[in-house]
């Protein structure tokens, strides 16, 4: 299986934060933004991965995450010309993709949770069987995201994209998984109103052959996009609370890549070492001496 990291737009929501700087390499805490759905893709159990941004932007989170070998993974780079659409990024990513399933996550989404791990294998496991899964999340202004429609049986009857009166609060979150083939739908898209190739258009697709799941993220979960002032503090305030609390990162790509299996100790301490002067590598450091048990029963 194969992610895709779309990293584009031109943040113009968070001027003049993002006048010069890649709204993927602000601070989310102690963190560049982009780490977040980095860690998410290799918790779902993805090596090989394609981060799509605007030609300015692409060298600079280059230059941050190199090829992937400190998360055990192997990452490529691609230019998105103009930003077309969430769509676009299975035009663009075309040759990159094949004939393999794949997962999109947006560049600016956050996820967290005791069980999300679980979550991202089992829609890994659902793209192999030919379906499609998508991941929804109630919230307060259902008005600004796709939103998940359901017919008189209860069952999905399609994603409503920015509908002024949606009729559920669940908003279709920036994290999707494909099944092989979703590069040549995405082919037969046409550009939205707003000049698109819409996402939710593309869901819709899956939803009408009923080729889709829509798994909910219900309480306990956490979900973030970080496009305004406001979601940026919110998620820089939660991540620095759970932190300081639990004492475990959110957001740690070392650490994912760790715990999947991807890299050895031995990766872990030289990447502790190169950072040993702040939190972040002391952080790495203890990872590499401490016991961490699975959630669950010992018995
Ligand atoms: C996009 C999608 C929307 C989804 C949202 C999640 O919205 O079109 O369906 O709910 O991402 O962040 P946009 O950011 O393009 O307004």
């Amino acid at each position: 299986m194969k992610g895709i990291i779309l990293a584009g737009g031109s943040g113009t929501r968070l001027y003049p934060l993002t006048l010069v700087s890649s709204k993927q390499l602000l601070p989310v805490y102690d963190k560049p933004l982009i780490y977040y759905p980095l860690t998410t893709l290799i918790s779902a159990g993805i090596k090989d991965i394609l981060v799509i941004s605007t030609p300015q932007d692409t060298p600079r989170i280059e230059s941050l995450l190199g090829d992937g070998r400190n998360y055990g993974v192997k990452l490529q780079y691609l230019a998105q010309p103009a930003p077309e659409g969430i769509a676009q990024a299975f035009i663009l990513g075309q040759s990159f993709i094949g004939d393999d399933e794949v997962a999109l996550i947006l560049g600016d989404n956050l996820f967290y949770g005791g069980g999300l791990r679980s979550q991202l294998k089992e829609a890994a496991k659902e793209a192999r069987e030919g379906k499609a899964t998508f991941f929804a999340y109630f919230v307060k202004d259902p008005e600004r995201f796709g939103t998940i429609a359901i017919d008189e049986q209860g069952q999905l009857s399609g994603i409503r994209e920015k509908d002024p009166h949606p009729s559920t609060s669940y908003a279709v979150t920036g994290l999707y998984f494909y099944p092989s083939g979703v590069s040549a739908k995405a082919k037969g898209l046409k550009k939205s109103p707003r000049g698109e190739y819409e996402i939710s258009d593309l869901n819709n697709l899956y939803i009408e052959k009923k080729q889709a799941v829509v798994r909910v993220l219900g309480r306990g979960y956490t979900w973030l996009d970080c496009g305004t002032p406001d979601s940026l503090k919110e998620a820089a305030d939660f991540v620095h609370s759970v932190q300081s609390h639990e004492g475990l990162y959110i957001g740690c790509p070392e650490e994912a890549a760790y715990r999947e299996g991807y890299i050895g100790k031995d990766i872990l301490i030289e990447r502790a070492e190169a950072l040993s002067h702040c939190a972040y590598g002391r952080y790495l450091k203890a990872l590499t001496e401490a016991t961490y048990l699975q959630e669950g029963r010992i018995v």
